[in-house]
């Protein structure tokens, strides 16, 4: 029985007997179920049509089966090369790498593929560790990393308490702009304070034990927050000066969601490695990658990489991610974020204007988030880690209304595929404007 013959009803029952979900108990999930997906759109096995309003996971950054990508997979079947061990050499790596290199500013210029992107930090901290011979590795509270085993306690974010203890050697820092205490007011002072402490604690952990820092440059589930201006750039040079290579984390920020290839680049930064996943390949096949620069390249080139997946360098894999990037290349999809971004601030501000509930509002490219207030305190309508029952409305009422999007704690995603058009974010924002009626009924004044 094909997916398209299965009512919704159908598949979600068997989908809860019988398969596990992620970050949830099975008698809370609610799966929206999709027969097929095309452009800015999903749609359920009725035909009830969802806008894509968070690009899934923030990872079909192209939309939903591009056509030349579909056609590049075909012809990969047809070749007859799905899969070959690691150890082999294909024309899909073979291209993919160069095109990679190619796409990655200097001096990165050699990848090392996996399925996603905690395979990919995951690989990241090996190679930091065996390159510099030290162990601890430094993040941020506000992040999030991936779920495997060392992934999750390189991640800040509440997902981690569960999962410790965990593997040791890594240290959390705060991030430069908490927001219950300051380090200033200022991009300058915040920057500068930042960087005070962040050399204060390398010098108390002891920076010959410090292999890396992992940063989202700019950071993702946690809320679309960019960094301080200044901050990447002093960070840079801060850990250079103790031997700490910089690895920025692009997995989710990575192919254009911020109006750059990655979002490093606003920051005028190449870091050490850079991990990547999601937008590589749309999502269209699973691939990750991490990409070294060449010193540690060569550094592997006399010395074992002490890693190994089945699925490295995957040639279905490969060669969707090949194709993807040409469709990024061809419909100038990066530039078509950064100009889509003064699209999406002009509907958010018009949110802003009109509903009391609306605490502030972001969009780096299409990276987009409208956080919700409670009072005109600015207290956020949700705790840090909570809810509140007008928040469950109002992803209620997006699903409800056609619109597919993320709401975690008190921020709404506004994160659309790379492709969507003008009239198809207006329908979006439209449909956020009518639930925010619901949030500013919250609202306590
Ligand atoms: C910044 C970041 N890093 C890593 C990951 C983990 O990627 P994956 O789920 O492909 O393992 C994610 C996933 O959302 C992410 O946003």
């Amino acid at each position: 029985m094909s997916a398209e013959d299965m009512s919704s009803e159908e598949m979600i029952a068997l989908c809860k007997r019988h398969t596990m979900y992620t970050w949830a108990r099975g008698d809370a999930v609610d799966p929206i179920p999709v027969a097929r997906a095309e452009g800015a759109y999903i749609y359920t096995p009725e035909g009830q049509r969802l806008l894509d309003f968070n690009s899934q996971l923030m990872c079909v950054n192209i939309g939903h089966s591009h056509p030349k990508v579909i056609a590049a997979m075909k012809r990969q079947l047809d070749r007859q090369l799905l899969y070959v061990y690691p150890g082999t050499a294909t024309g899909p790596r073979a291209r993919l790498g160069r095109m990679l290199a190619d796409i990655v500013p200097d001096p990165i210029n050699t990848f090392f593929f996996t399925l996603g992107g905690a395979e990919a930090n995951e690989n990241a901290i090996k190679a930091a560790r065996l390159y510099t011979g030290r162990h601890k590795i430094l993040s941020r509270y506000r992040s999030y990393h991936g779920a495997t085993h060392a992934c999750m306690q390189l991640t800040g974010d509440p997902r981690r308490w569960e999962n410790e203890p965990g593997p040791w050697g890594f240290v959390r820092v705060m991030d430069p702009q908490p927001y219950d205490f300051s380090f200033g007011a200022t991009d300058e002072e915040q920057t500068r304070n930042h960087l005070a402490y962040l050399e204060d604690l390398i010098r108390m952990e002891g920076p010959e034990t410090i292999a890396a820092m992992f940063v989202e440059p700019v950071t993702g589930t946690n809320g679309v927050l960019p960094p301080p201006r200044g901050w990447l750039k002093g960070l840079h040079a801060l850990l250079r000066k103790y031997g700490i290579l910089l690895v920025c984390d692009e997995v989710m920020a990575g192919f254009g969601r911020t109006g750059k290839w990655f979002s490093f680049q606003h920051g005028d930064i190449v870091p050490d490695i850079v991990t990547m996943a999601k937008g590589l390949t749309s999502s269209y096949a699973p691939l990750g990658a991490m990409g070294v620069s060449d010193a540690i390249a060569a550094h592997f080139q006399r010395n074992v990489f002490w890693g190994g997946l089945t699925y490295n360098a995957h040639a279905l894999a490969c060669a969707t991610a090949e194709a993807v990037l040409e469709v990024m290349q061809e419909e100038r999809l990066v530039e078509r974020a950064a100009a889509l971004q003064p699209v999406a601030l002009e509907h958010m501000a018009r949110l802003a204007s009109k509903h009391r509930s609306v605490r502030a509002y972001r969009s780096i490219g299409l990276f987009g988030v409208i956080e919700l207030q409670k009072n005109a305190a600015g207290e956020t309508l949700a705790p840090f880690n909570g809810g509140h029952p007008a928040i469950t409305r109002l992803a209620g009422f997006l699903r409800d209304n056609g619109l597919f999007t993320f709401v975690r704690w008190f921020n709404v995603m506004c994160n659309p595929p790379l492709c969507i058009t003008e009239d198809e974010l207006r329908e979006g924002f439209e449909i956020i404007d009518r639930g925010l009626e619901i949030t500013d009924a919250a609202f306590e004044g």
